[in-house]
């Protein structure tokens, strides 16, 4: 019986590590999901999200972004933790900008 605490203890540690570990199919789609929302909400009045980037739009089309080969989850981070140009400095918490990532990747097939 005494032996139980560090039993506890040893799950937990394997329990948190694996969620802190490469995210599941499912954690994905729904960070993706998140995303999309985020983006429909805070994004789409200048850029679209996949179809064709509109010709009175200045802002390149995030399916387009997303399929960039230069465009990465860290290049991503990068750049919107900066602000871009024509852009009001948008202030993304961290949980936003991974899900705005997961969801501009996806739009570009990655
Ligand atoms: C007020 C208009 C505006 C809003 C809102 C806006 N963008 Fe942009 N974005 C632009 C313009 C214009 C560019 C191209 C010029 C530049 O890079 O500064 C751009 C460029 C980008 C690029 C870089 C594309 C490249 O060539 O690397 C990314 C990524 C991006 N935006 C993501 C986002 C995301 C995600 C959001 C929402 C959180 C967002 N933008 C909201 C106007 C906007």
């Amino acid at each position: 019986m005494h032996l139980r605490p560090s039993l506890l203890i040893a799950s937990f540690i394997f329990v948190s590590a694996h969620a802190g570990g490469s995210a599941s199919a499912a954690q994905d789609s729904e960070l993706v999901n998140q995303g999309r929302l985020l983006a429909q909400s805070m994004c789409s009045d200048c850029h679209t999200l996949g179809g064709q980037t509109r010709s009175d739009h200045a802002a390149p089309d995030l399916a387009a972004v997303g399929a960039m080969r230069s465009t990465t989850t860290l290049s991503l981070r990068v750049f919107l933790r900066s602000s871009h140009a024509n852009m009001p400095n948008l202030i993304l918490e961290n949980v936003q900008i991974e899900a705005l990532s997961a969801f501009i990747l996806d739009l570009g097939g990655k």
